[in-house]
């Protein structure tokens, strides 16, 4: 008995009409009133998810990638099919895009699934998108190439090269001090973002797309290349044939995503000093492919993994700078006795391959070499505690080492209405050697981890030339922010975390060498706050809703239970 082939291209997954035949005669018609052939319905199709937007900047030359990916497939034979998905651009989103990054992944993963393709490209960029993309793909388990759309150029103005958005903070930070002032604050706005492209600085747009290729979802020095650069146009056309090439010879994300490849990842992202969020991120992906990150063994890794990418945030340099010097193909090869070599790529290259083929240059003022790292011990650290049981995250190669080890006494906000209101305040007693506390601003608040650990110096200590302190939250911070700031603090306060209970003046003890975060206060104190506790009000209705009830904590992610695969 001969075997049926399996379906492709249109024919894949029929609307249920109880007829799969008319089903698939119904959708041929209707496609064929766009104008296509006969002969082009009938080759295999890759999808191209589209996040162009008018709110979204760092995705402006979406449409030019489209088409230059769509050439790709037509050349390779395929049949290229855009549809648009959620995009999600930083600045644009109320009350923050962490709070649409799992409807993005829930979209995206929705429309690989429902619609008929064979093989998918994913266009993203900006933070959160790329995330969600992969997300997706991985519990669709589309074959799909991430196609990002590639860091903005630092740009020079009177000398000083400008570039979204460590320099944004650090103006802003200089402008709240007094040292510059407001007609200069408003010109530079208009000169630190001034090419398309995603922020120009290692931040976590950039983190995310070196992890996406560290995972195998795209080849290595896509990673990199400038927006601006002819070379993005032949990378999307590379990636629309390399969706063709997935078509005759699959590599699922479940069999990019593996234990292997996310330690790659990890040990990447400590390397390049890269952005806190991206842990959160990467935890969200490996989780929908069943693949679990232990904080500790993060820990681990990052005692014996160097940071060797001088680029801001926690160096000098700037995207473009880490591309042409050699990008991740020569971060790659410094770390390569740290790497499981035989993880695979999309073309089923492991990535002892890649780098043999490689060329071999290195410009080892930006990608420096293991025996002269920039820092010789990892960007991330993990701490536990009696304020953070289930964990947080400092990200100690942008934090001030005599910081380190902190006993003070902590001034708290409420969330961040309190923080707005309070924190510029003359009236507020608050010391420079203090700890600024931050509650209510986890994933289950309105607020929906914000990127808002970054709590701004107060002003009139920020006049008096302080220029760090000791912050904690349970929420966020951009990947181009810098500071002694612990993250992701778990349980978040929301949820009855301890952070919670912290009152001010309180003492807080940081021990960045005991990996230590513990709150000094009695436990028959606490019990007393503990029974006074009521947890926030719950959401009402629609997506808020929903995130509400399903979102997890920041050690899985952020993301939704039931869009784990255990929640089948
Ligand atoms: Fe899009 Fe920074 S705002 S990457």
């Amino acid at each position: 008995m001969t075997e049926t082939p399996p379906k492709r291209g249109l024919a894949r997954g029929a609307a249920n009409y109880g007829d799969p035949d008319f089903a698939l005669y119904l959708r041929r018609s209707f496609a064929s009133s766009m104008g296509y052939s006969r002969a082009a319905l009938e080759k295999p199709v890759v999808g191209i998810a589209d996040t162009a937007s008018d709110y979204n900047n760092c995705h402006r030359t979406v449409p030019e990638l489209v088409q230059a990916v769509k050439r790709g497939v037509m050349l390779a034979g395929g049949l290229p099919l855009a549809f648009p998905t959620v995009s999600l651009c930083e600045p644009s989103l109320t009350p923050t895009s962490m709070h649409y990054r799992n409807l993005m992944a829930l979209d995206t993963e929705a429309m690989l699934s429902a619609q008929p393709m064979d093989a998918a490209v994913l266009v993203g960029g900006c933070d959160k998108t790329v995330p969600a993309q992969l997300m997706a793909a991985a519990s669709a388990d589309v074959p799909s190439v991430m196609l990002v759309t590639g860091p903005m150029l630092a740009q020079k103005f009177e000398g000083e090269r400008l570039s979204a958005c460590t320099d944004c903070r650090r103006y802003w930070a200089r402008y709240r001090a007094g040292d510059v002032p407001a007609e200069r604050i408003g010109e530079i706005e208009g000169k630190l973002a001034t090419t398309a492209g995603t922020c120009g600085v290692m931040g976590t747009a950039s983190t995310m797309a070196c992890l996406a290729a560290t995972l195998g979802f795209m080849p290595l020095m896509a990673a990199s290349a400038p927006a601006v650069h002819a070379d993005r146009l032949r990378m999307a056309e590379e990636a629309g044939a390399l969706a063709v090439r997935l078509i005759t010879h699959p590599v699922k994300p479940s069999e990019l995503i593996t234990e292997q490849s996310v330690e790659n990842a990890l040990r990447v992202l400590l390397s390049l000093g890269g952005s806190t969020n991206a842990l959160i991120h990467l935890t969200a992906i490996a989780g929908r492919a069943g693949v679990k990150i232990d904080l500790k063994r993060l820990d681990a890794l990052s005692e014996e993994t160097p940071v060797l990418v001088d680029l801001k945030p926690t160096g000098e340099g700037y995207m473009e700078d880490f591309h042409s010097a050699g990008g991740m193909v020569a971060l790659l090869r410094e770390l390569r006795d740290l790497l499981h070599l035989d993880c695979k790529d999309l073309y089923g290259r492991t990535l002892a391959e890649q780098l043999d083929a490689a060329p071999p240059f290195v410009d080892r003022t930006i990608i420096h070499a293991r025996d002269n790292p920039v820092s010789p011990v990892g960007g991330l650290v993990s701490l536990f505690g009696s304020l953070a049981p289930d964990g947080a995250i400092l990200k100690r190669s942008a934090a001030t080492a005599s910081l380190f080890e902190t006993e003070a006494r902590c001034v708290v906000f409420d969330g961040l209405e309190d923080l707005a209101r309070r924190i510029d305040d003359d009236a507020l007693e608050v010391a420079k050697d203090d700890i600024l506390i931050l509650k209510n601003a986890g994933p289950l608040t309105p607020a929906g981890m914000p990127e808002a650990g970054y709590l701004p110096i107060p002003k009139k200590l920020a006049r008096a030339g302080v220029k760090d302190m000791v912050r904690m939250s349970d929420c966020r911070m951009s990947g181009t922010a810098f500071g002694t700031i612990v993250l992701h603090i778990s349980p978040e306060a929301a949820a009855g975390g301890p952070l919670g209970l912290v009152e001010t003046g309180d003492r807080v003890r940081l021990s960045v060498k005991e990996r230590r975060l513990d709150l000094l206060v009695a436990e028959d104190v606490l019990a007393r706050r503990r029974a006074a506790w009521a947890p926030p009000a719950k959401p009402k209705r629609g997506w808020d809703k929903l995130l509400h009830e399903q979102v997890l904590q920041a050690p899985e992610g952020v993301d939704m239970a039931f869009l784990r695969p255990e929640g089948r």
